[in-house]
């Protein structure tokens, strides 16, 4: 999103979520997908297969569209932790909580959903221990994160997973022709800044091998703009 200001930690120094960004980001949202962001991320997150226990990290987690699903489809034993480098972003996640996402009797969801845990931190220097987590999600976040930083933080999401630990990266979809990728460079950049145009290159699958972890086949969304990638820590 074009026009943020400067308030993150970590890589991004030329493109971070201020306090007016991080209050319209949802709205924003709703707009550019036609009010379909959020039932996708409900979908996928029903596609996981959580078991009610599982603890999860969503990394890049802005203000918690996919934490709040995520807390809704574990039980009571189970955790989010939501991981962000924008201080705003994460009060805007703090301030839409997670009861009023639940449907039924207020309060219903604290005792129905997972326990939630809002941390500021780069994602490539995660203050988290090794092999935690059963499931890492990264929405909209790879291509945010600094070009020199992607793999340290893939690298993070590895070494926090436990082995056979698995993940899910939405992101643009990196693969098709020269032109294709050339055209979805030039759209990023003038975007999102010059450093979210090189996801293309190698492309997330590429980067999460790189990583070494186990990608799956992408599987494209949203028309083809963009894809989920999942992934297995071996
Ligand atoms: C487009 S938002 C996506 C938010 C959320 N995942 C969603 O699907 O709505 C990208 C988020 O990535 C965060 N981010 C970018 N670079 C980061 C980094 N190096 N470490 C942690 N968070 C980062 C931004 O602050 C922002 O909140």
């Amino acid at each position: 999103m074009a026009g943020m200001d400067t308030h993150g930690v970590g890589s991004r120094t030329d493109l971070s979520y201020g306090p007016r960004t991080a209050r319209l980001y949802e709205p924003f949202m709703a707009a550019v997908t036609l009010g379909r962001y959020r039932s996708f991320v409900a979908a996928e997150v029903t596609r996981l297969d959580l078991r009610p226990s599982d603890r999860v990290l969503d990394l890049c987690c802005g203000t918690g569209i996919v934490v709040r699903e995520l807390a809704r489809r574990l039980g009571p034993r189970g955790e989010v932790i939501g991981v962000d480098s924008s201080e705003a972003m994460l009060e805007e996640a703090a301030r839409r909580g997670t009861v009023r996402r639940f449907r039924g009797r207020a309060g219903a969801g604290l005792t129905a959903g997972g326990r939630v845990t809002y941390i500021r931190a780069p994602a490539e220097c995660l203050p988290l221990p090794d092999d935690l987590f059963d499931w890492v999600t990264i929405f909209l976040g790879l291509h945010e994160i600094g070009r020199a930083a992607r793999l340290p933080a893939l690298g993070e999401v590895r070494r926090v997973l436990r082995p056979g630990g698995r993940g899910l990266i939405l992101d643009f979809a990196t693969g098709g022709s020269r032109l294709r990728r050339g055209a979805l460079r030039l759209f990023l950049s003038a975007l999102e800044g010059p450093d979210a145009g090189t996801i293309c290159e190698p492309g997330v699958p590429a980067l999460v091998s790189e990583a070494g972890l186990r990608p799956d086949r992408p599987r494209p969304v949203f028309m083809g703009l963009l894809e989920v990638t999942g992934f297995e820590k071996p």
